[in-house]
């Protein structure tokens, strides 16, 4: 896969290497970085991100939910916050990190992505360097980074699929988004197999549904791409999440008993069960400067 002109690798594959040592050091202490995505827009990632991120918060989790679809950032309108600043302000150097945090909940803050996850692109080295140190920050406040991503094949948003230690890649049962769901795996498969890539399918209108829409895509990936997602269960097609939309509220915190409620409730245990409560991802190093290491090495180097 080639992202990116060759002597910015060089400097890039350099400044890798040094923060790599560093993280090393640290143990790769940090948060565990869960980005949601999916091959065709509109299948409902970003109500799933504050949903699941609602329901980690519940189970005792610290969560920062960072909205990093590139294109269309909506995760604000969604939970009924106004955001003054996001990432773009913490890369040119102007805002800290703690004055782009918007607290929503005890124990979940939003991260506004804004135009600053572009923006990494055209740093140099050392200002990269400033940047990720910056987000150390997420280190000790958070214990689960829920990344909201934009749709799409292409590797503005694979990039987050490769970085990430678990990637919850969302489809609909609608023959489009079950191809282009397919599409995605097939783009990140060969080059992400150490990541955990977990499979919902959203607006079904039965489990049962659910359940043969992932049977073909789990056969389908096995068969003909070596490399399958896990199954981890699905979300009713419930008319509480466009009411709690309009009222810009999470489905989940306006109507947890709803069907589309204990749905999340359930997939949230199925990840802390895969999980094991506190085990670490044995695909270490982990925590959030690991992440935007590797986030950054998928954004500009040649794998
Ligand atoms: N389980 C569900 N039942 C009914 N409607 C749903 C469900 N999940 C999402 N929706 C609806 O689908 C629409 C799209 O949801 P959402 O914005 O979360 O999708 P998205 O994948 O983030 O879109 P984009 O690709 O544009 O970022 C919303 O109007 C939402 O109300
Ligand atoms: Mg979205």
């Amino acid at each position: 896969m080639s992202f990116a002109p060759s002597d910015q690798a060089g400097d890039l594959r350099r400044l890798v290497e040094a923060q790599r040592r560093e993280v090393r050091q640290n143990g790769g202490a940090g948060p565990r970085t869960v980005a949601v995505l999916s091959g065709k827009g509109g299948v409902g990632k970003s109500n799933l991100a504050l949903a699941l991120s609602c329901a980690l918060a519940d189970q005792g989790k610290r969560v920062v939910l960072l909205d990093a679809d590139l294109g269309m950032a909506n995760i604000d309108i969604l939970c009924g916050i106004s955001a003054r600043f996001n990432l773009s302000h913490v890369v040119d150097g102007s805002r800290r990190l703690d004055d782009v945090l918007v607290p929503l909940e005890e124990r979940l803050d939003i991260l506004p992505g804004g135009a600053g996850l572009k923006e990494m692109a055209d740093l140099d080295d050392a200002e990269l360097a400033g940047v990720i140190d910056a987000l150390g920050l997420l280190e000790d406040r958070a214990d689960i980074v829920v990344l909201d991503t934009g749709a799409g094949i292409h590797k503005g948003v694979l990039a987050f699929a490769l970085a990430a230690d678990t990637t919850v890649l969302v489809t609909t049962p609608e023959p489009t988004s079950v191809r282009d769901a397919y599409g995605v795996i097939k783009s990140i498969g060969g080059v992400a197999e150490e990541r955990e890539l977990l499979l919902v399918v959203n607006m079904a209108a039965s489990e049962r549904e659910a359940r043969e829409v992932a049977d073909r895509i789990v056969m389908a990936a096995k068969q003909f791409l070596g490399r399958a997602p896990v199954y981890l269960g699905c979300v009713l097609r419930d008319e509480t999440v466009g009411r709690a939309v309009r009222l810009r509220r999470s489905f989940y915190r306006l109507f947890p008993a709803a069907p589309a409620g204990a749905c999340v409730r359930r997939l949230v245990d199925g990840l802390l069960g895969l999980w094991g409560g506190h085990r670490e991802p044995s695909f270490a190093p982990k925590g959030f400067k690991a992440f935007f290491l590797r986030l950054s090495r998928a954004f500009f180097m040649e794998k």
